[in-house]
């Protein structure tokens, strides 16, 4: 598998992409919509150092016709902006972050009618931004790096421009004509600041059903149980498949995972050394290996031990890396040749996968899913720094920034 330096393309992407954001974004003014009670300023959130939030405040602009001016409800704090917090791999800093907000549109400009869908924009509704843009609805964000630089309207993960109004760690977002944007009215605010990261779920199911041995009556092994793995075990759920077992060292995650609807979970800190983890997922299974796994943490080793869980004939999808974690040790004979295992690997996702990701929300509280406890914590704009801290802490699953 070709290997990619996710660092190394996203600053590629922002030299490329910086001085057009700003001229962008200065349109010429003019809007559909009264100005109404509209404030002339909003904070925002500015990473002005490492480990270190500023609350700044700037004049929200005159928009441009094709342009809408969306006021921030909320936004999920993603391992991206851990990263960033702690280290500033991709060079952003000065930079307003937050890619997982959703808030209400108060703005907007004459042209602007639909959302990315074909669904009618109005004042009033609630809206997502997507980090893949709309040319082409099944591009992913690997195919976004490689080709299509320079096009994309990308929210919170840009250094700061003349506008600052650019991250949904703030009070006001302006969403620049030819973003993606989606109308998610009959989302609740829970659901739809886990949009993001659910739709990395949805694309890495989809993945793994190109390998066709996922099934309705499949054994499933989710290993991983922070959001991403959870929320792995919720899709499964709403699609059907009954059997899960859950796998981690953490035993209240181990726990969520079953009310999110693993069949059984097995803690790895209960057992000492492959075999006996192995013996212990195949007891979960009833005496059975997996048909599938899908690999959810970013740990080499867990990556080298997923293969002992999964029969012969089985499958695999590896979504855990989405930054270099490093190398693992696997033996190709035994873990893929003779047991002839399907691997696939699944990285972010594409803008049809966020429209399924609308209906997978929906159903998962359909049955009962508890979906909206994977937020744990919530802190208004004015204490980012302790959110991301406790974030960093890894104290609870998805924190969220709120806005009044
Ligand atoms: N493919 C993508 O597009 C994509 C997108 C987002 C995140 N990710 C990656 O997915 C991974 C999981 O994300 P998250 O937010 O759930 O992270 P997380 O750190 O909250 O959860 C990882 C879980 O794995 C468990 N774990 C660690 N080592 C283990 C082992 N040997 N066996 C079993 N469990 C083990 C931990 O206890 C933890 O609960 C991260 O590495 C992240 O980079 C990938
Ligand atoms: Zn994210």
């Amino acid at each position: 598998m070709e290997q990619v330096n996710i660092e190394e393309i996203v600053k590629q992407v922002l030299s490329e992409m910086k001085g057009s954001a700003g001229s962008q974004a200065a349109a010429p003014a003019r809007s559909a919509a009264p100005a109404g009670a509209i404030p002339k300023t909003s904070r925002v959130a500015m990473l002005t150092g490492l480990e270190n939030y500023d609350i700044k405040e700037y004049p929200i602009p005159e928009l441009g016709d094709d342009d809408i001016l969306v006021k921030v409800e909320g936004c999920g704090v993603c391992g991206t902006d851990a990263h960033e917090f702690k280290r500033d791999p991709f060079g952003l800093i000065p930079v307003v972050l937050g890619h997982e907000g959703t808030g209400e549109i108060v703005k907007m400009g004459k042209n602007v009618k639909v959302d990315s869908a074909g669904k009618p924009l109005a004042l009033g509704d609630k809206v997502v931004t997507c980090m893949i843009f709309k040319d082409n609805p099944d591009i992913t964000m690997f195919d976004l790096n490689k080709q299509n630089v320079g096009g994309a309207d990308v929210y919170g993960l840009l250094p700061d421009d003349d506008i600052h109004l650019n991250g949904w760690f703030a009070d006001y977002l302006v969403v620049r004509g030819g973003s993606s944007i989606f109308n998610v009215s009959d989302l609740d605010l829970d659901s739809r600041i886990l949009i993001e990261p659910c739709a990395v779920l949805i694309h890495a199911v989809e993945r793994a059903k190109t390998t066709g041995i996922l099934r309705f009556n499949s054994r499933v092994a989710v290993q991983g149980c922070g959001p991403i793995g959870l929320i792995c075990i919720a899709i499964l759920r709403t699609m059907g498949i009954q059997n899960i077992v859950a796998i981690d060292g953490e035993q209240k995650r181990l726990d969520f995972a079953k009310e999110l609807g693993a069949s059984a979970s097995v803690n790895f800190k209960d057992h000492k050394g492959i075999e006996e983890l192995t013996e212990a997922v195949k007891d979960a299974f009833g005496g059975y290996l997996a048909d599938f796994a899908f690999q959810c943490t970013g740990s080499p080793v867990a990556h080298a031990n997923i293969y002992k869980f999964i029969r012969n004939g089985g499958g695999l999808c590896e979504l855990g890396f989405f930054i270099n974690g490093g190398d693992a040790t696997i033996n190709p004979h035994f873990d893929i040749c003779s047991k002839e295992i399907t691997t696939v690997g699944s990285w972010v996702y594409t803008l049809r996968d966020y429209a399924t990701t609308f209906d997978f929300l929906k159903s998962a509280k359909q049955i009962g899913l508890p979906i909206n406890k994977l937020i744990t914590h919530k802190f208004p704009l004015d204490q980012i720094n302790e959110a991301h801290h406790t974030n960093l802490r890894m104290e609870g699953l998805k924190i969220a920034i709120i806005n009044e």
